[in-house]
């Protein structure tokens, strides 16, 4: 039987490092999904036929339903789900208006939890789901609000969902990573660098995950930084750790 992985927003950052590694792994397709159809063929032409270009929006109503039937025909099995791709705007609540919020909630949130759904029938014992989440779902972000929020709720969902299938031999991973160097951060504010603490490269993160994942760990924590951010969040006040937060991020807040 054909096994796959698949990978969302596999065009750029975190994404196109796992797919890397995916190529790797004893999978016979990597279906790479992102809107960006230059970039993706771009990857296929780097990483070779094992990449499986899919070309879509995943906001969009019909996207889900032609990853179902490309399930379907395939009769497939898969072996890897990484529910990767996220959007992210560092900006005061208000400034979001609903279409913003709607589109954001429907990736970082709506789009992994029906992909789960619509993978777990192809799945078997040995299959992993990765969902990326955030240290920024350690605690609620001002400035950060629906973004945080949005991983928060990636992280509570897959660590719910790695609890429920822990007698069918699949496990769903939770990837918190601190600040990694990809487009979803800008790099400049007011003509400065903006510095961003801990910062770290795209592969070891996706590497660490990849293992975690294999391991069938429920969390997966890259680097000093995301550790002490987590026991940071588990050992001071709420209160206090969003005060620290909040202190760090306002200075790029974009208006
Ligand atoms: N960078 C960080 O500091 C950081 C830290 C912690 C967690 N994360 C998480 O890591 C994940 C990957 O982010 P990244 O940092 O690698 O950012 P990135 O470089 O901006 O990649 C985001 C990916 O999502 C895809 N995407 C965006 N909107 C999409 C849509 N509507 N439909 C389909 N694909 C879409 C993008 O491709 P197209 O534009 O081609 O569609 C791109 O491939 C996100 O979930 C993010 O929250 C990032």
């Amino acid at each position: 039987m054909k096994t796959i992985a698949l990978v969302t927003g596999a065009s750029g950052g975190l994404g196109r490092e796992f797919t890397r590694l995916l190529c790797a792994e004893a999978v016979d397709e990597v279906w790479a999904v992102a809107r960006g159809e230059q970039k993706l063929n771009a990857l296929r032409g780097k990483l070779g036929e094992k990449v499986v270009v899919l070309a879509m929006d995943l906001t969009q109503p019909d996207a889900l339903q032609k990853l179902t039937e490309r399930l379907q025909q395939s009769g497939a099995q898969v072996r890897y789900l990484v529910n990767n791709a996220g959007l992210a705007r560092m900006a005061p609540c208000q400034n979001f208006d609903s279409a913003e919020i709607k589109k954001t909630v429907m990736l970082n949130c709506t789009v992994p939890a029906q992909l789960c759904n619509v993978c777990l029938p192809y799945m078997g014992p040995g299959s992993r789901i990765l969902t990326i989440s955030s240290a920024a779902s350690f605690q609620p972000i001002a400035y950060l609000a629906l973004y945080a929020a949005s991983k928060a709720f990636e992280r509570y969902y897959t660590r719910a969902l790695h609890l429920e299938l822990k007698d069918t031999g699949i496990t769903a991973t939770t990837v918190c990573p601190g600040w990694v160097k990809t487009e979803l951060l800008w790099q400049t504010h007011d003509g400065k660098e903006i510095q961003f603490p801990g910062i770290t490269e795209a592969g070891p993160v996706a590497a660490k995950a990849l293992q975690d994942a294999k391991r069938g760990r429920a969390m997966s924590v890259f680097g000093w930084y995301a550790v002490y951010l987590r026991l940071q969040a588990k050992l001071l006040p709420t209160g206090g750790v969003m005060a620290l937060w909040a202190h760090g991020v306002a200075p790029y807040v974009k208006q």
